[in-house]
C-alpha cells in the first residue's frame, strides 16, 4: 500500500461545515495563498476525501514546459497549491523547450501514474510515476502509442474490478480519434479498442452514467473555441452515437475547450479552459454543471454556482438583472436593437467617449459578483472599464463572442454599497468595449 493512502484516511476525519465556496466560471481563480491558479489543461483525481488538480503552469505566458502543478481541495472550489508534480529535465523529451500538456493522473495499485502528452511535432504521450498524488513524479518515457500519433489526450479509468484504464487521443494528424486500453500497470498502451474515423476530436473526457459511457470532446480549431460535443455508447469499443452539442453551438461552449468531465451524482461537472494564446497564463477556467434533465447531457449556463459533492447536486445562483438600455447613455454610446438581446436592446459604442450608467443597482454592502452580458463580433478580444459610484475603474476582458449578436457573460467582483449604486461602463477608455446587453448582480460569494 503506498504511504499516502493512509495519509488520506487522516484527512477524512475533517468535516467541513462551512457553506461551500461558489464557482465563478471565467473569473481569475486564486489559490489559498492568493496566487492565480496555474493548472491549465488539467486533470482531477480523488484520494480519500481530497481532490487533486494537476495542470499546466503557464505563468510564463509560453507554451514551453515549466511545470505540472498540483493543487488540493476538499470541496472542488477552494484550492491549495502543493509542490510541483513534474518539472523539466534537460536532455529528455520533457525539457523546458518541449511542450508538455494535458497532464492526467490515475492511481494504480503499484503506484500513482501520470500521463501527459507533447504537442505538435512530437505527437507522443509520456508516462511518469510517483508514490503520492503530487509526487514529485519520476519520468519514465515518451512514445507514440502503438506507433501512431497522439495529441490532446485524456485518460479514462473504468469502474471494473481491474480498474482498466484507457488513453483517449487525437491521432493520424488529428483526423481519427482513438481509444486504447493501457496495460495492467499503466506503463504502456496495450491495444486499440475503438477509433472514430474522420471525427477530428481532441481534449476528451468520459463520464459513465447508469452504465452508459458519455464521451465529451472538442473539435480541432487551435486555441479558438468550438462547439464541444458528446457521444454515447454502451461499451468503450463503440458503436458511438453520432455527435451532438452540449451547449448552444453559437456560444462555442461558452468560449472554452473541454479538459475533464467529472460525475456529480446523476449530474456532472464540465471542466474547460478558456484559452488566451496571447497571454497563456491568463487563460481562465470554465466549469459548469452538466444536467441530463432533457435526457441528454447539456451544460447549465451559470455565472455563479455551487456544488455539494457528497449529495451529487449543484445550485445555480440567481441574481437581479438590470438592462443596459435602461441606464443613462453618455457621449457617443447608442442603443442597438436585435432580437438576440434581452429586451431586444443593447448599448453599443461604449468606450472612446461612450458610456452607460446603470442607476439604482441594489447592493448588499459587500464585494459582489456582477456578470456583464455582452456581444463582441470581432476576431479579437475587447475589454471594458467598470466603476461603481464614480470610483476608480476596473478593466474586464471580453473574449470575442463569435458574432455581433452572440452573447457571453464575464464576471467582475465589485464593492457595492448597501442599497442603491450607480455602475458606469466604458468611461476612461480609448478603445471600444463590446456591446452591453445587461448586467446581473449576485449576492452569493
Ligand atoms: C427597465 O426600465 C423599465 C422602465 O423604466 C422598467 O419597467 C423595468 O423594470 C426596467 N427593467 C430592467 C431589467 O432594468
Ligand atoms: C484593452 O483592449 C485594447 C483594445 O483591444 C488593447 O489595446 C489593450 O491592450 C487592452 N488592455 C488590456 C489591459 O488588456
Amino acid at each position: 500500500m503506498p504511504l499516502w493512502s493512509s495519509f488520506a484516511l487522516v484527512l477524512a476525519g475533517f468535516v467541513q461545515l462551512a457553506r461551500p465556496a461558489v464557482i465563478v466560471p471565467g473569473a481569475t481563480w486564486t489559490d489559498t495563498s492568493g496566487n492565480v491558479i496555474q493548472a491549465h489543461g488539467g486533470g482531477f483525481l480523488k484520494v480519500g476525501s481530497t481532490w487533486y488538480w494537476h495542470g499546466e503552469d503557464k505563468a510564463h505566458n509560453s507554451g514551453s514546459f515549466r511545470a505540472v502543478s498540483c493543487y488540493t481541495s476538499t470541496d472542488l472550489a477552494t484550492w491549495t497549491r502543493q509542490n510541483d508534480a513534474l518539472t523539466p529535465i534537460s536532455g529528455t523529451s520533457i525539457s523546458s523547450t518541449n511542450i508538455v500538456e494535458r497532464p492526467k493522473v490515475i492511481f494504480n495499485q503499484k503506484a500513482c501514474y501520470q500521463w501527459y502528452h507533447r504537442r505538435y511535432g512530437a505527437a507522443q504521450v509520456g508516462v511518469a510515476t510517483a508514490k503520492s498524488p503530487c509526487g514529485p513524479f519520476t519520468y519514465r518515457s515518451s512514445f507514440k502509442p502503438l506507433g501512431a500519433e497522439s495529441r490532446d489526450m485524456g485518460l479514462y479509468q473504468d469502474d471494473d474490478s481491474a480498474r482498466t484504464a484507457y488513453l483517449l487521443y487525437a491521432s493520424d494528424n488529428n483526423q481519427n480519434f482513438k481509444i486504447s486500453r493501457l496495460d495492467a500497470d499503466y506503463y504502456n498502451v496495450a491495444a486499440q479498442v475503438n477509433v472514430i474515423s474522420g471525427s477530428t476530436l481532441e481534449a476528451p473526457g468520459i463520464i459513465k452514467r447508469n452504465g452508459v459511457y458519455h464521451l465529451f470532446a472538442s473539435h480541432t480549431s487551435g486555441w479558438d473555441p468550438n462547439p464541444n460535443k458528446f457521444f454515447t455508447a454502451s461499451s468503450l469499443s463503440g458503436t458511438w452515437s453520432s455527435q451532438a452539442d452540449i451547449a448552444p453551438s453559437a456560444v462555442r461552449t461558452y468560449f472554452s475547450q473541454n479538459t475533464f468531465d467529472l460525475p456529480l451524482g446523476q449530474n456532472g461537472i464540465y471542466m474547460g479552459d478558456r484559452w488566451r494564446p496571447s497571454l497563456l497564463g491568463s487563460s481562465r477556467y470554465i466549469w459548469l454543471p452538466i444536467s441530463w434533465s432533457s435526457g441528454t447531457p447539456k451544460l447549465v449556463q451559470a455565472d455563479v454556482w455551487s456544488l455539494d459533492i457528497n449529495a451529487g447536486t449543484y445550485s445555480v445562483a440567481t441574481g437581479t438583472t438590470y438592462e443596459a438600455e435602461n441606464g443613462s447613455i453618455g457621449g457617443s454610446a447608442k442603443v442597438a436593437s436585435d432580437g438576440s438581446f434581452s429586451g431586444g436592446k443593447a448599448v453599443g459604442y461604449l468606450g472612446k467617449g461612450g458610456t452607460v450608467t446603470i442607476n439604482n443597482v441594489q447592493g448588499a454592502g459587500k464585494a459582489q459578483w456582477v456578470a456583464l452580458y455582452y456581444a463582441n463580433g470581432d476576431s479579437s478580444w475587447r475589454n471594458t472599464t467598470v466603476s461603481v459610484n464614480g470610483g476608480s475603474t476596473v478593466l474586464v476582458d471580453q473574449p470575442n463572442t463569435g458574432g455581433g449578436h452572440v452573447l457571453l457573460s464575464v464576471p467582475v467582483k465589485l464593492n457595492l454599497n448597501n442599497g442603491a449604486n450607480s455602475i458606469t461602463i466604458g468611461s476612461n477608455q480609448n478603445n471600444y468595449a463590446a456591446d452591453l446587453d445587461k448586467i446581473i448582480v449576485y449576492t452569493q460569494t
